[in-house]
């Protein structure tokens, strides 16, 4: 059991572990440190950085980057569109909204301002981009099979 090897080895990490204690005291606060600032930074980067980004792709009024069909797929579970859209948006308490979405501008509209029951969702709750995700996602729909491919429908 007795290795001269491990036993060198071992020998030598206790040695430069205690060799220069304020070494590895400056070592212990230099990681330290480090942690803290990098949660500091990632602190300050959801603080201001996100509500900005936001701010800014509301003032232009222009999503800021391409719209994600993927994304759009879970907004529209998280903002509960499909509670009343039906989680593949084929219809339920409200219309079917895809494949084949109406027009984005329609959509947009019809979102910010519903004209009967649905509740409006303004700029504050889904931004433009997340709306944009949401059209990506609602175009994004496979296609219902036709009707002359479904047994039962083609008898
Ligand atoms: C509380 C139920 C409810 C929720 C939640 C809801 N909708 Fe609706 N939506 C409706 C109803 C009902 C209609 C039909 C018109 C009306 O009554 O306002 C509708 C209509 C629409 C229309 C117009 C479709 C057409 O064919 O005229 C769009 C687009 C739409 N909703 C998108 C969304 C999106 C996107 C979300 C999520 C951000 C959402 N809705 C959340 C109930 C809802």
């Amino acid at each position: 059991m007795s290795n001269p090897t491990n036993a060198a080895a071992t020998g030598s990490l206790e040695r430069s572990a205690f060799q220069n204690p304020l070494q590895a005291h400056i070592v212990a606060m230099a990681a330290i440190i480090a942690s803290i600032a990098v949660i500091a930074g990632a602190l300050a980067l959801l603080i201001f950085v996100r509500p900005s980004a936001a701010a800014q792709a509301t003032a232009s009024g222009k999503p800021d980057q391409a719209a994600s069909a993927e994304r759009g797929k879970k907004l529209f579970v998280s903002y509960g569109c499909y509670e009343c859209h039906g989680r593949a948006a084929q219809g339920g308490v409200g219309p079917r909204l895809g494949p084949d979405p109406l027009p984005l501008a329609f959509v947009e509209k019809y979102v910010r301002h519903p004209t009967a029951s649905m509740p409006p969702y303004t700029t504050k709750t889904v931004s433009d981009q997340e709306l944009a995700d949401i059209y990506a996602y609602l175009k994004s729909l496979p296609q219902p099979p036709k009707e002359n491919s479904i047994p039962l429908l083609s008898q």
